[in-house]
């Protein structure tokens, strides 16, 4: 399958809002359909390209250069990226965009106290009790998008029906092609 045209969705959002698992589900969907799938997951991320850095602004924001550095050069090459960071910072998703061009962000939807009641990881119940300093939704910002390519609410969709939505967006941008509904 040549000239494959490679991009990037960007998914962004609190900690526990799903990046992962969506990331996860729709890797799974789009590698279903033939294409060549690539996850660059914040939390993967830290303990290799990213290790040693913190959550400072500045940290943060060469976290999120250094995933957008990669993923262009995979989308160069007709991967399809997949990043799951929460990426804060409008102004540093904005680079990613204006660097990566084939850019589709997602804002991983999720209200800060049904992500605390998740609390998947056990970090809010310790970031609340003020153990973990500058922890995004509680006591570091967390900027929304203003006009991601597409939202997913995953207090209110579950994670196949946000996958779907996420595609069906993909085939209306083009980015991907329809599912094949009959063979001839
Ligand atoms: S980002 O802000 O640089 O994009 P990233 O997605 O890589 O963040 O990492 C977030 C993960 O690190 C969280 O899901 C959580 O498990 C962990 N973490 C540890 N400390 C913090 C913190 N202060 N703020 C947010 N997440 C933290």
């Amino acid at each position: 399958m040549g000239g494959q045209r490679g991009f990037v969705v960007w998914l962004t959002g609190l900690s526990g809002a799903g990046k992962s698992t969506i990331a996860t589900g729709l890797a799974a969907e789009l590698q279903g359909r033939g294409y060549p799938v690539e996850v660059l997951d914040g939390d993967e991320v830290r303990q290799h390209l990213s290790k040693g850095l913190g959550f400072s602004r500045a940290d943060r924001n060469t976290n999120v250069e250094r995933i957008a550095y990669v993923a262009k050069l995979l989308a160069k090459h007709g991967v399809v990226v997949i990043t799951a960071a929460i990426s804060p910072y409008r102004e540093a998703r904005a680079r990613a965009r204006q660097e990566i061009g084939e850019f589709v962000e997602v804002y991983v939807n999720c209200p800060l106290e049904v992500c605390a009641a998740r609390d998947v990881k056990g970090l809010y119940k310790k970031a609340m009790a003020g153990e973990i300093p500058a922890f995004t939704g509680v006591s570091d910002p967390y900027e929304e998008p203003e006009q991601p390519e597409i939202t997913v609410f995953t207090d209110r969709e579950t994670p196949a029906e946000s996958v779907t939505r996420i595609v069906r967006q993909l085939e209306e941008m083009q980015y991907v092609r329809g599912a094949v509904v009959e063979a001839v």
